[in-house]
């Protein structure tokens, strides 16, 4: 179990059954409207969603070479009138509401033709709008027939079950991932293309495949690893695969068999992240303060074990009982002992250092700080771990 799962708040009971009953890691072939109603009320950590747009095209589109433009013309983006989309999309908001954990957040992907309706919808269900997010085209298609402007982005509201329930930012992750400053509701990136764009023969394989990067984005800012991610309206998949990747759970709903198979074989040949590498920063500066002292405290070492520096044997220093170290004439924590074999520059003692398993070579201390953490956890906060954890 990795430090981020140990941390989170115990499942309650209908947590657990909710968990038990839901179809993970699985597409559910089929009407949205009438495949949610069977999954499990407050089983879902985020929902996101790229519905119809109802784009309304009178006739077709054509470049100036005079070739045809891969408009979204196919039945599920037909709507006889505004009031038939609005019922649709109150139904499955309705029923994405219901599947929502209280702390957990909807996000919906849309243009001018639906995304102002879906606004008013989200509102009149009492959902919580947190952010209106703007996705800047970095490469859009131009306007062919140069009667508009290009239309070069679409709009993702974000929202939350109501005003009153909490949910999950991950802000510095956020902020880390655009270079340490903050980060804004414009975001700029390319649309699918490219190897990352699915062809059969040649042609697109569906008209709207989202680009991983926008998912990538929005599951690291409101999920965490092992929550739960639905999108019911799977398409290509894109939503499952960066869940996957990021080490999230899903599920994915889509009515048309023949792409649920294309993001079926997608998802088979992606590769599922795990471990602490997929811990938001957020998490991390949560994690209380431990000084490398409770190792010894704890049993977890003993004064006058060795630590090797970078796994090299031949950078040693002793551990003293009130948890410095020395190694030759250098005395201090292990940050500063570290420094002194890193020429200088800072050092993480705790990613550094190395200590004895007896016949499995060396581990990092950092690991020993995850095991006391994680007793702490496990225990309440007392800290008191069982014999099996301790180093041989
Ligand atoms: C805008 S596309 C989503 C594309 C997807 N985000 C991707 O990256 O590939 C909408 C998808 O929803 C599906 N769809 C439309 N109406 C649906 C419904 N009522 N229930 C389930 N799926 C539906 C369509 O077949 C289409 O694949």
């Amino acid at each position: 179990m990795s430090a981020v799962s140990a941390r989170r708040k115990k499942p309650s009971a209908a947590e657990a059954q909710a968990a038990i009953s839901l179809p993970l890691g699985r597409i559910l072939v089929g009407n949205c409207r009438e495949v949610l109603r069977t999954l499990p009320a407050e089983s879902v950590d985020v929902i996101f969603a790229d519905p119809p747009y109802n784009l309304q095209l009178q006739r077709d589109l054509f470049r100036p070479n005079m070739t045809r433009v891969d408009a979204v013309d196919e039945a599920w983006d037909q709507f006889s009138s505004f009031a038939e989309y609005d019922q649709f999309s109150r139904e499955w908001l309705v029923e994405c509401r219901r599947v929502l954990k209280d702390r957990g957040t909807l996000w919906v992907i849309g243009t001018y033709h639906n995304i102002h309706r879906v606004g008013a919808i989200l509102q009149d269900l009492e959902y919580w709008i947190l952010n209106e997010v703007i996705w800047v085209k970095s490469n859009p298609m131009p306007n062919f027939r140069g009667v508009r402007f290009t239309n070069a982005h679409e709009t993702l509201l974000w929202a939350a079950r109501s005003r009153h329930d909490a949910h999950t930012f991950h802000h510095h992750a956020l902020k880390a991932l655009n270079d340490g400053q903050q980060m804004r509701s414009d975001w700029v990136l390319p649309v699918c293309s490219g190897k990352e764009r699915i062809r059969v023969d040649g042609a697109k394989a569906h008209p709207t495949q989202k680009p991983e990067a926008l998912l990538y984005r929005v599951l690291t800012a409101s999920s965490r690893p092992g929550d739960v991610v639905l999108d019911p309206f799977f398409g290509t998949g894109t939503t499952g695969v960066v869940a996957k990747r990021l080490g999230r759970r899903w599920l994915g709903i889509e009515r048309e068999s023949g792409y649920a198979a294309l993001a079926e074989a997608r998802l088979a040949s992606t590769a599922e992240g795990s471990g602490d590498v997929l811990e938001p920063a957020d998490d991390r500066r949560r994690q209380p303060r431990l000084p490398f002292g409770r190792l010894l405290e704890e049993g977890l070492l003993q004064p006058g074990d060795r630590l090797y520096f970078d796994r090299d044997r031949a950078r040693s220093a002793v551990v003293l009982a009130d948890g410095l170290l020395k190694a030759g004439g250098a005395l201090g924590s292990i940050h500063e002992v570290g420094r002194h074999f890193a020429g200088g520059n800072p050092c993480n003692g705790w990613e550094h250092w190395y200590y004895e398993v007896e016949g499995k070579g060396l581990n990092v201390i950092n690991e020993l700080r995850k095991l006391l953490r994680e007793g702490e956890e496990a225990i309440g906060g007392n800290g008191e771990l069982d014999a099996g954890h301790r180093p041989a």
